[in-house]
């Protein structure tokens, strides 16, 4: 399987990490052999069509700033378009930042290697959050695979378990703790009653806040979580717009204190039953839904097994990208089956 990786931060480095560890056993045990055959960042790209040295990459990266730099396969400032249309391979891993204005670069990444006839597998939500349906067409048109099972969970498989666990049952609602950043800050209000500012800072020291940290505490990453999850598991074809959302800027202490005093507390929470919303929504503590710290948690409610809870690290860079590599090997599997039938 060759790869072209777009984007070579957090992601896409832990990918190749990964990769580099992981792939003797993903051969002997699945059959599949990646092998990446570009890389791509704001420097420009790398390109081998025999396959990259992976370990020589990483020591680029961090030694030069950008795998352009590479003296032989280097190519800076090539686009990501240009090396997305006129290189060969099976599989393009996007790994852009997300952006939910436009769903750009990423957008025109995932459309160009469509109708170059590449499968897809990307950890970037924004595309997603704005074009899932048309995407999904897309890609059944092109007659490629869609995959991005890093995009709700980090590594924690919710969509799979949701999707393939759980078929065959009528999922019939959906509610998470989808977002680390707004569940430590409101895990930290509880329980050292304090106002969130001093909860949101604690977060930006630990690193579990960006500088601009409004994509979580508005609530922006979770309804993009809530729009793929509607659209991959329950067949709705929302976007962004149709979210009703609500950050947590609003709660305070005093509010926590007077839920706590009925045996509950206050959670940002990503919901799908008659609407699509994100809200901070009081829930009991002893409910399974409610993790503490960066914990994320998602209850399914199907139609004959009830409720099931699935909890785990909702981000970081070897978790995400080994979402990633599941997504490779589900694409290995569906071509290997469909040629044999
Ligand atoms: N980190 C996580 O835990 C996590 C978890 C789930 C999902 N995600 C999503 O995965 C994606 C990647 O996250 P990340 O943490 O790896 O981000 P990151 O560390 O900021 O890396 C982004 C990469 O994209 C490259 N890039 C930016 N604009 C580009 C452009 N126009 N053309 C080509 N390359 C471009 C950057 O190039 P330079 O290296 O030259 O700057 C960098 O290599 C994001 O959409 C994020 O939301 C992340």
């Amino acid at each position: 399987m060759r790869i072209i990786l777009i984007g070579y931060g957090v992601i896409g480095q832990s990918l190749t990490k990964i990769l580099l560890r992981r792939s003797p056993e993903t051969v002997k045990d699945y059959g599949l052999n990646p092998k990446i055959v570009a890389i791509v960042d704001r420097g420009g790209a790398v390109i081998n069509s025999k396959g990259l040295n992976l370990e020589k990459m990483l020591a680029l990266k961090t030694s030069k700033g950008t795998v352009a730099a590479d003296r032989e396969f280097g190519h800076p400032q090539m686009s990501p378009l240009a090396v997305i249309e006129s290189v060969e391979g099976e599989v393009m891993v996007e790994a852009t930042p997300t952006n939910v204005k436009n769903g750009e670069p990423g957008l025109s990444h995932i459309k160009t290697a469509f109708k170059t006839g590449k499968h897809v597998v990307t950890t970037n939500k924004g595309p997603l959050a704005l074009a899932l349906p048309a995407l999904t067409e897309l890609a059944d048109y092109n007659k490629v695979y869609l995959r991005f099972s890093g995009t709700v969970g980090g590594g924690t498989p919710v969509l799979e378990f949701a999707k393939k666990c759980l078929s065959g049952d009528k999922i019939v609602a959906i509610h998470g703790i989808l977002n680390g950043t707004t569940n430590y800050i409101l895990t930290e209000m509880d329980e050292k009653h304090v106002p969130f500012k001093q909860a949101l800072e604690s977060a930006q020291k630990l690193g579990y806040a960006e500088t601009d940290p409004s994509m979580d505490i508005d609530g922006i990453d979770p309804a993009c979580k809530v729009v793929i999850m509607a659209n991959w598991i329950m067949n709705k074809k929302f976007t962004l717009k149709d979210v009703n959302v609500q950050g947590i800027r609003g709660v305070t202490p005093q509010a926590l204190e007077k839920a706590s005093k009925k045996g509950n507390t206050i959670k940002l929470i990503g919901s799908i039953d008659d609407s699509p919303k994100v809200a901070p929504t009081e829930i009991a503590k002893h409910d399974p839904l409610c993790v503490s710290g960066v914990l994320n948690a998602v209850t399914f409610v199907s139609e004959f097994a009830g409720e099931e809870t699935i909890i785990g690290r909702g981000a970081g860079g070897m978790e995400t990208a080994s979402a990633v590599l599941r997504d490779l090997l589900d694409i290995r599997h569906n071509l290997a089956t469909k040629l044999l039938t």
